[in-house]
């Protein structure tokens, strides 16, 4: 089956500044594709491009078979976007938003409020609720914004850090709609901050500075970028530069409280660790092995990247 997105060097300027650089990938029908990467580097800009707000400077993107450069109004059409602002409007209701987005796509009535109350019904949200949208608590105006977004049943959504800003719970809750809407084959290209909520996604694309740097699944990622072993050291004073002085440490990075060790695979293990440490100074150092995480590729990469 071919891919619901392909994009190929798409390149956006703004003015002397380049927001995105030489960035190409694929997304498969029905895939979970996450696209993280810090403030400012690019992914909003390339969500707009994809969704056809916003030409290109260069380069061609199909979205669910329409050229954003040169149809930007049926791939407008044929996408959904949940902003990084959730669009709502806030003095209607629940009901009423869903009603004026199914308007805008020029929905009948009859099958626009019956597709209403089901994606409501589908996110815990009720037909009735007679609160305006500004005044609805923010997991509930979140799932709103999605189901806004899904009101003509797209086969690609774009999720703009939907989970900004809500609460853990909300956040899960959230996270299990998204699983329940690609089982039933809707395409998500989602951008988060949460690294641990792109473990859930089938594959990861990981901007830095305008350019994708690293795509694969979470598993693909960890293999390539942090190989090896991974230790967490816990304690005060460690000593990050006799650590890191060590035959077999690849690198330490700050990580919470503690650091975050990332050895070769003959490494001797974490008591040894844990000993260099106290030697060195550290008040009750304590180390264990760890399995490496998103975040643990996120700062490989950025610091492989600053380093280049
Ligand atoms: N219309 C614009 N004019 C000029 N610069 C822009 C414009 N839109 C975005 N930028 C710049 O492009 C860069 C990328 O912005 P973008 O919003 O795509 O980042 P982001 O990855 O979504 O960041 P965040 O995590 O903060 O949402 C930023 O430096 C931003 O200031
Ligand atoms: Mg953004």
């Amino acid at each position: 089956m071919s891919p619901i997105l392909e994009a190929r060097a798409l390149y956006k300027r703004f003015g002397d500044f380049t927001a995105v650089r030489d960035v190409s990938f694929e997304v498969a029908r029905g895939e979970i594709f996450g696209y993280l990467g810090a403030n400012g580097a690019g992914k909003s800009t390339t969500i707009r491009i994809l969704c056809g707000l916003l030409t290109p400077s260069e380069g061609r993107a199909i979205v669910a078979g329409h050229d954003v450069a040169t149809d930007p109004e049926s791939v407008r059409l044929s996408v959904g976007y949940m902003s990084q602002k959730f669009s709502l409007y806030p003095d209607l209701t629940a009901a009423e938003n869903l009603d004026f987005f199914g308007g805008a796509y020029r929905i009948p009535r009859k099958p626009r409020l019956a597709r209403a109350r089901e994606l409501l019904a589908e996110v815990g949200l009720r037909a009735d609720d007679r609160r305006p949208a500004g005044a609805l608590p923010g997991g509930m105006r979140q799932r709103l914004a999605l189901v806004t977004a899904l009101i003509h049943a797209p086969p690609i959504v774009f999720l703009d850090e939907p989970t900004a800003g809500v609460d853990p719970e909300a956040r899960r809750n959230f996270w299990r709609i998204i699983r329940t809407l690609a089982g039933e084959g809707t395409t998500v290209f989602v951008t988060t901050h949460y690294m641990d909520e792109a473990e859930y996604c089938a594959r990861v694309g990981l901007m830095v500075d305008g350019s994708l740097v690293a795509l694969d699944t979470p598993s693909g990622l960890k293999r390539e970028f942090v190989p090896g072993r991974t230790f967490a050291l816990r304690g005060r004073r460690l000593p990050e530069a006799a650590l890191a002085a060590l035959p077999y440490v690849r690198a330490v990075e700050p990580f919470g409280a503690g650091l975050h060790v990332r050895c070769a695979d003959d490494a001797p293990g974490a008591e040894a660790l844990a000993r260099v440490a106290r030697e060195a100074g550290a008040d009750q150092p304590s180390a264990e092995e760890i399995a490496p995480t998103l975040e643990d590729v996120f700062l490989a990469v950025a610091g492989r990247k600053a380093a280049a």
